[in-house]
């Protein structure tokens, strides 16, 4: 069955200690700079998702190979310019993204054309944001409408270095031209508005010519053309994006609380936490340590006794990007009116978000007035959902789909949530962890 439903399904009292799975922006980029590497890295925690998988075979077509075992991948690099390059290849995104965007950025030297497509979600994708700036590099695109895939790339031998200003604070953007400029001789020059920054961290534990200084609300970044990349052993953190659910449910429950393990606490990821903070949730890390250049630490949550609204700051939008949907559950729980603003890229996601989020929060009979780039959200400390809601029609959004479990399981109500694969995107634990706390 692809629905899964939930009648009067709200939990309460528990007390946990859970392990999410791995982190996904890292897991495939440690699968990309891997493929790049010279000799035989290994990841032990991969994130064995569909869009990870879409990952491993993307860099199995360029001829790199590829052998996972349980919990471990090992992937035998050939070195930067070790990608075998093929007439006609297809390379398949399927629904993530930051494979898309950043896989272009690798392939900006092909010799051949090669076409990039992805599912019915990422069809719909602006894929303009990262071939505009790819392209002034010296690669060529044909698009699909002008602006979607599929479509298909032919790089350059002769790639000239560029200036480029990131303006959405899009690390997938930010990545795709940090891969680009690492294949380009001269200084590749960056302005980028704050996003996260994985792909800057992992350059610099692998000591590639890259320099970083960062402003109050732009990074600067200057990239080099990389000769060399040590093979990579990296233990992947757990995913914060998907440890969000988690702590939501704790926040919208009584008397519970709960401990995550091992989860990636980079600030750049963190906006989630500092949100539902200043609404009033008890949240602390613990353990806290550096892992190559990673905050790692334990999330320890417990409920509230009461919920605050939030006029919350814009600067927070990029730390909590994937996390908008679950915050938006909270609000309408606090006492008073939240108002969130400056999201218009959360329409530019696997679904349309914004218009998601308020969605749910209407069928739930929670009252929202948006625009393209706000919401406010009038909260309801006393919501009890009494009626039969369907989520469907949502391009499969993983996190559509997960938060609207856990509104079930918070707010009561008759479920019946459609597209349940969709959780195999990100995270196909999240049934399993679910089911875990009932017991
Ligand atoms: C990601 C960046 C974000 C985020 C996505 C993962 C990444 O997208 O929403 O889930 O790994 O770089 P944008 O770069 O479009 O903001």
């Amino acid at each position: 069955m692809k629905q899964i439903f939930y009648n009067k399904a709200v939990i309460n009292n528990f007390k946990k200690k859970i392990t999410v799975s791995g982190d996904k922006s890292i897991s495939i980029r440690w699968v990309l700079f891997a493929s790049l590497a010279s000799g035989i890295s290994s990841a032990s925690n991969l994130l064995l998702s569909e869009d990870v998988l879409a990952a491993i075979s993307s860099i199995k077509k360029l001829g790199i190979k590829v052998k996972i075992y349980r919990n471990k991948c090992l992937i035998y690099g050939k070195g930067i310019n070790g990608f075998k390059y093929k007439k006609n290849i297809t390379i398949d995104a399927k629904n993530s993204g930051t494979l898309g965007r950043l896989i272009l950025g690798l392939l900006i030297n092909s010799p051949y054309e090669i076409k990039l497509v992805g599912d019915q979600s990422l069809s719909k994708r602006d894929f303009t944001r990262v071939t505009i700036p790819l392209g002034k590099f010296g690669a060529k695109f044909k698009l699909s409408k002008n602006k979607t895939l599929p479509l298909t790339i032919q790089g350059s031998s002769n790639l000239k270095p560029i200036k480029y200003f990131e303006s959405k604070g899009s690390a997938q953007c930010k990545s795709s031209v940090i891969l680009a400029g690492l294949r380009t001789s001269g200084t590749t020059l960056i302005k980028a508005k704050k996003s996260r920054n994985h792909t800057e961290l992992l350059c610099r534990y692998l000591q590639l010519p890259l320099k970083i200084s960062n402003k109050k609300n732009i990074d600067l970044i200057e990239v080099n053309k990389a000769e060399y990349i040590k093979p990579i052993k990296y233990n992947i953190p757990s995913d914060i994006s998907s440890s969000a659910f988690f702590i939501v449910l704790t926040a919208l429950t009584k008397n519970s609380e709960l401990i995550i393990k091992n989860v990636n606490i980079n600030p750049s990821r963190t906006g989630v936490i500092t949100i539902l903070k200043k609404m009033g949730i008890k949240i602390n890390f613990k353990n806290i340590k550096n892992y190559k250049g990673e905050l790692i630490g334990d999330i320890f949550i417990r409920s509230p006794n009461k919920i605050k609204s939030i006029n919350c700051p814009k600067k927070l939008n990029s730390g909590a990007i994937d996390e908008f949907l679950v915050i938006f559950l909270v609000a309408a729980k606090a006492s008073g009116t939240s108002y969130f603003k400056g999201l218009s890229e959360l329409n530019q996601k696997e679904s349309p978000r914004l218009f998601w989020g308020a969605k749910i929060l209407n069928l739930m009979g929670i009252k929202t007035i948006t625009d393209e780039d706000s919401i406010k959200i009038f909260g309801n400390p006393n919501l009890n959902i009494n009626k039969k809601i369907i989520i469907k029609n949502y391009l499969k959004d993983h996190r559509v789909f997960m938060t609207s479990v856990i509104a079930a399981l918070s707010f009561g109500g008759d479920w019946e949530i459609h597209d349940k694969d969709s959780i195999n995107t990100s995270f196909p634990k999240f049934l399993n962890i679910i089911e875990n706390l009932k017991k």
